[in-house]
């Protein structure tokens, strides 16, 4: 059974191999097999900066002790960036299907409108990735635009569209 739980610093470690793997799976983030290219300690503090914030929030989903999905929604203090924020979400290949994308983005979206307040909600997603464009639109995302050449990888650029979550 999968678990949605929020993220520790003691998941550091875990989570630089988790986006190794993910990375290794699609070319659908903005990381490949390489990761995330920082040091476990690096990690820790990030995850940190997450823990009590009423601003940002970090989860994994988990599986027998072993991540199996991340996802995480974060918004400025800025006064005129306050309304909206932006998440990432990914979930490994092999559990696919098994609806960790789908109750992850719940509760981000949750955080986003209940305690972070926001009434905006942001990403950006391989124009041709289908998979998760469904499921955004499935929560209501609306394609706000393209960016052409959001991401290059090895030497191809590939566009991205720019999704919107308005709340109520
Ligand atoms: C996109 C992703 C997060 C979805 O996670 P998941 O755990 O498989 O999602 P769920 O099981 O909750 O839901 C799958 C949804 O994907 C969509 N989907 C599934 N198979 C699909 C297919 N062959 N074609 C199009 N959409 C499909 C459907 O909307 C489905 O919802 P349904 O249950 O109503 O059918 C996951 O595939 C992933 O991590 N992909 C690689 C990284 C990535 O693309 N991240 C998003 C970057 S913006």
């Amino acid at each position: 059974m999968i678990d949605i739980r929020t993220v520790s610093p003691n998941d550091a470690e875990q989570i630089l191999g988790y986006c190794k793997t993910v990375g290794g799976e699609t070319d659908n983030l903005t990381f490949g097999a390489e990761g995330l290219s920082i040091t476990v300690e690096e990690e820790r503090k990030f995850i940190e900066d997450f823990l009590g914030s009423d601003r940002q929030i970090f989860l994994v989903a988990e599986e027998n002790g072993e991540i199996v999905g991340i996802a995480h929604f974060s918004s400025s203090p800025k006064p005129r960036l306050a309304h909206r924020g932006e998440i990432g979400l990914s979930v490994r290949r092999s559990v696919w299907g098994r609806g960790a994308g789908t109750r992850l983005l719940e509760k981000l979206i949750r955080f986003a409108r209940d305690t972070a307040g926001v009434k905006l909600i942001s990403l950006e997603v391989r124009s041709d990735n289908h998979r998760a464009i469904s499921l955004y639109q499935r929560f209501g995302f609306q394609t706000a635009g393209v960016f052409p050449g959001f991401l290059n990888i090895g030497g191809e650029e590939v566009s991205a569209d720019l999704m919107i979550l308005r709340l109520p």
